[in-house]
C-alpha cells in the first residue's frame, strides 16, 4: 500500500470460542450461600462456561483467532502483530500468552505481546492496533480478548464467584484507504487511584508465590463490588455521551451498543441514560457471565453469527475494568455480513 494515500484501520473479522463446560446458577447454590433469585436479579447472569483443567487461555484464544483470520479471508502467514489482552495468561511472568497463541497458530517471525487492562483489554488493543496501522507499520493486525478467569476466581467466596466465566474472542484489524470503513474515534484511559477496587494480590513481586500467599488465597481475585458498580455506572455513562457528542452522532443512530458484558443492571443504567432501545444494546451478559477482556469480542461475535451484524454497521464499544481502566470506540464493521 502506498504511503502517500492516508491508511486507515478497519474492524476485518470476528470470531469467538467459549469453552463447553456450562456452570450454572443451580450448581453454584451447591457451592456456596447464594440463590438463582439472587444472582439473576442483581447481575442478570444465569450461567457461564468454565474451561477444561488441561485447556488454557492460549488454546481458547488459538481456536477464536483461527476463526476470525479465515473469516477475513486471509492466510496465517498476512498477520504482522499479534496482541493479546488477558489478564489470565498462561504463565504470569513470561513467556506473553500471544507469544504461545503465535507458536498454536504457526504464525513465524512476527511481533507478540500482551497487554493488561482487565477488562479493559481489547478496547487498549484495539487501540494499539489503529496505532500500528495508522503509522503505516502493520497491516494486518489480531487482536485476541482471551480468560480463563476461573483459574482465579476463589469459588468459596460468593461475592466473586458468580460473576465471572471463561472465553476468548479475536478480531482482524487491516489497513485500508476507504475512509468509510475507518475508525471513527477510541478513548481509552485509566485511574490508577482506585487500583484496590479490583485486584488479584499474588503472585507478583509485592506478594511472590509464599505459603502466606495460599494461607491467605492472595492469589484470587478480590473486588469491592458495589463500589465498582457505581464507579462504573458514572464513568461508562459520561464516556459514550462523550464521545458521541464529540463525533455529533445521536444515540439512536447506533444499531449496536456493545457494553462490556460485567451486570445486567450496569447494562441496563448506561443503556437508558442514553435512551437506548432493547434491541441497540448487545446483551450476552446472561448466558456467559463476565469474561474479562474476552466480553466484547463475544459479544460482537454473537451478533455476527446471529446475522444481526452487516457490513458497514456502526458500533458502540464501552468497557471498564481492574485499573481501574476504562475505553470506548466508535467504529463500522467492515467485514462481510454471514
Ligand atoms: C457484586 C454485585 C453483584 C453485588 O451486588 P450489590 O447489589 O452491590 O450487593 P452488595 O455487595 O451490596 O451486597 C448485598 C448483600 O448481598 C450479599 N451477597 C453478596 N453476594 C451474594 C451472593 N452471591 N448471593 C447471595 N447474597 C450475596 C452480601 O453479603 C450483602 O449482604 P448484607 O446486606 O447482609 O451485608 C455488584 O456489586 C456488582 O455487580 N458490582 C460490579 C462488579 C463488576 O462489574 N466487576 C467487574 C468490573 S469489570
Amino acid at each position: 500500500m502506498a504511503r502517500t494515500e492516508p491508511v486507515y484501520a478497519s474492524f476485518r473479522a470476528i470470531g469467538a470460542y467459549v469453552p463447553s463446560k456450562v456452570l450454572s446458577n443451580a450448581d453454584l447454590e451447591k457451592m456456596v450461600d447464594t440463590s438463582d433469585e439472587w444472582i439473576l436479579k442483581r447481575t442478570g447472569i444465569s450461567e457461564r462456561r468454565i474451561a477444561a483443567e488441561d485447556e488454557y487461555t492460549s488454546d481458547m484464544a488459538t481456536k477464536a483467532s483461527k476463526i476470525a483470520i479465515e473469516r477475513a479471508g486471509l492466510e496465517i502467514s498476512d498477520i504482522d502483530l499479534l496482541v493479546c489482552a488477558t489478564v489470565t495468561p498462561d504463565y504470569f511472568n513470561m513467556p506473553a500468552t500471544s507469544c504461545i497463541i503465535s507458536d498454536k497458530l504457526g504464525i513465524k517471525n512476527v511481533q507478540a505481546f500482551d497487554i493488561s487492562a482487565a477488562c479493559s483489554g481489547f478496547v487498549y488493543a484495539l487501540s494499539v492496533a489503529k496505532a500500528f496501522i495508522e503509522s503505516g507499520m502493520k497491516k494486518n493486525v489480531l487482536i485476541v480478548g482471551a480468560e480463563k478467569f476461573s483459574s482465579i476466581v476463589d469459588y468459596t467466596d460468593r461475592t466473586t464467584c458468580i460473576l465471572f466465566g471463561d472465553g476468548a474472542g479475536a478480531a482482524v484489524i487491516s489497513a485500508t484507504n476507504n475512509q468509510s470503513e475507518a475508525f471513527i474515534d477510541l478513548h481509552a484511559s485509566a485511574d490508577g487511584s482506585y487500583a484496590d477496587f479490583l485486584v488479584t494480590p499474588a503472585p507478583g513481586c509485592v506478594h511472590p508465590v509464599s505459603q502466606k500467599v495460599i494461607d491467605e488465597g492472595l492469589n484470587f481475585v478480590q473486588m469491592k463490588g458495589n463500589e465498582t458498580f457505581k464507579l462504573a455506572v458514572k464513568t461508562l455513562t459520561k464516556d459514550v455521551k462523550d464521545i458521541l457528542a464529540k463525533n455529533e452522532i445521536a444515540s439512536e443512530d447506533i444499531p449496536h451498543f456493545v457494553p462490556h458484558q460485567a451486570n445486567y443492571r450496569i447494562i441496563k443504567a448506561v443503556g437508558d441514560a442514553l435512551k437506548m432501545k432493547e434491541e441497540q444494546v448487545v446483551l450476552t451478559v446472561g448466558k456467559y457471565g463476565n469474561t474479562s477482556a474476552a466480553s466484547i469480542p463475544m459479544a460482537i461475535n454473537d451478533i455476527w453469527e446471529s446475522g444481526r451484524l452487516k457490513k458497514g454497521e456502526l458500533m458502540l464499544l464501552d468497557t471498564f475494568g481492574g485499573g481501574l481502566t476504562w475505553a470506548s470506540a466508535l467504529l463500522p464493521f467492515s467485514g462481510e455480513s454471514k
